[in-house]
């Protein structure tokens, strides 16, 4: 197998594509000199909700601020006098989920995740409910680009009588079981631009997306510190704007997102029938259950008309060889990365809280087996073959034998 380069994210070879309409926009605004909200960023929007299928999109510094607006908001927060607040999320996710909620003085009470689609679990999440005492709100994670099932978190929400914040980060254009696009049914959707996302910007951006005008007219004034008119303050907000050249970027790649979709969703079809074809199970089957088969689970995947959009394609090996194919891909030039290596009830940070090791076992298995492969839309057919074929070698040689 001759050596060939393969990125986990090939930017430039996305900016080379679009460089003949990115930079006149890009030009355009800095002879504009507009560089704060205005036009550019109120069409984004409306291009934004349209794609998403909401009334309102609100853009906004990052998706980790989306997550700040989207719990404020909801009055989350600390509140004299009153017990500390408390919002479930998984213990699995990218840290600003979990982040967020303690920025504003609540309390993150994690949930663990399902082993097949590493999405938080509802059942799971039910009995911890039952254990709070102040719930204020819940965010599930649309992670890797897979939906939750929406049907049964909204029921959820219902019964508990609290908002679901749909944290969608990773999962612009993923659609749910019912094919509707996520970001659209919870309270409040909330999207990152940061520049490995499907959608990416040229530095920060986020958004939030929601059906309630109510909470849409606050949304709005609490990314400009809740003045209105200017200088006037009934609500405390801070500054959380999504600057113009972001959004007129943001433009530009949104008429290229379907194209990119359907190339990564390709990728991550080709990624899967090739490890298949060496023998791999997916993600349904733990790797302890079935240890003949080749030690590699590729993701399960979802069925017609749910979407997954693979903002990540993440594959299973055994936790004790995980590290050294990590090393072993690096020097064969093969991008990859650990989401996340550990998960957040066993935080330095939240330590406090009280989690230890063993609490979430699908959470900690899932850190400790996963790594995340190239599937950028560019990707070729030779890059991803001499991808697997790297994995397999390896895995083949190094897997620990079954007892
Ligand atoms: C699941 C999840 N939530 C929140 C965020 C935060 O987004 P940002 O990096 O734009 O603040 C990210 C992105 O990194 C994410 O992957």
């Amino acid at each position: 197998m001759s050596q060939i380069n393969v990125p986990l994210l090939d930017l430039k070879a996305q900016y080379n594509d679009l460089r003949d309409e990115l930079e006149p926009v890009i030009r355009g605004v800095i002879e504009d000199q507009w560089f704060i909200m205005g036009p550019q960023v109120a069409e984004f929007e409306k291009e934004l909700a349209e794609y998403v299928g909401v009334k309102h999109a609100i853009g906004c510094a990052s998706g980790s601020d989306a997550l700040l607006l989207a719990l404020m908001v909801h009055g989350v927060g600390h509140q004299k006098d009153q017990p500390r607040q408390q919002v479930i999320c998984p213990s699995y996710t990218f840290f600003s989920t979990a982040g967020s909620i303690s920025r504003l003085g609540a309390e993150p009470v994690f949930a663990d995740i399902d082993p097949v689609t590493y999405n938080m679990d509802i059942e799971h999440t039910r009995q911890l409910a039952k254990n709070t005492t102040n719930l204020a709100a819940i965010i599930p994670v649309h992670l890797f680009g897979q939906s939750i099932d929406m049907d049964a978190w909204i029921a959820l929400g219902e019964e508990l009588g609290v908002p679901i914040i749909e944290d969608a980060a990773q999962s612009l254009g993923t659609k749910d079981a019912t094919g509707t696009p996520v970001g659209s049914r919870g309270s409040i959707g909330c999207f990152s631009f940061f520049p490995s996302k499907n959608l990416g910007a040229f530095g920060d951006g986020g958004a939030v997306t929601t059906n309630d005008d109510a909470l849409a007219d606050k949304l709005r004034l609490l990314r400009v510190h809740g003045g209105k008119p200017k200088y006037y303050h009934s609500v405390i907000g801070f500054n959380s704007r999504l600057d113009a050249l972001q959004a007129a970027i943001l433009r530009v790649k949104l008429g290229h997102l379907e194209e990119w979709h359907t190339k990564r969703i390709a990728n991550a079809h080709r990624y899967t029938k090739l490890f298949q074809e060496n023998g791999a199970l997916d993600s349904s089957v733990p790797l302890t259950t079935n240890p003949e088969a080749p030690a590699i689970r590729t993701p399960t995947g979802v069925a017609d008309p749910a979407r997954h959009i693979y903002n990540q394609y993440v594959i299973r090996v055994p936790a004790a060889i995980r590290d050294t194919l990590r090393e072993e891909l690096k020097s064969k030039n093969i991008g990859n990365e650990v989401y996340y290596p550990v998960p957040l009830h066993m935080q330095e940070c939240f330590a406090d809280l009280g989690g230890t090791k063993g609490d979430l076992p699908h959470s900690e298995l899932a850190a400790a087996e996963t790594i995340a492969l190239p599937v950028f839309p560019e990707l070729t057919d030779e890059q991803a073959r001499y991808v697997v074929e790297t994995v397999v070698a390896f895995v083949n040689q190094h897997a620990p034998q079954p007892a």
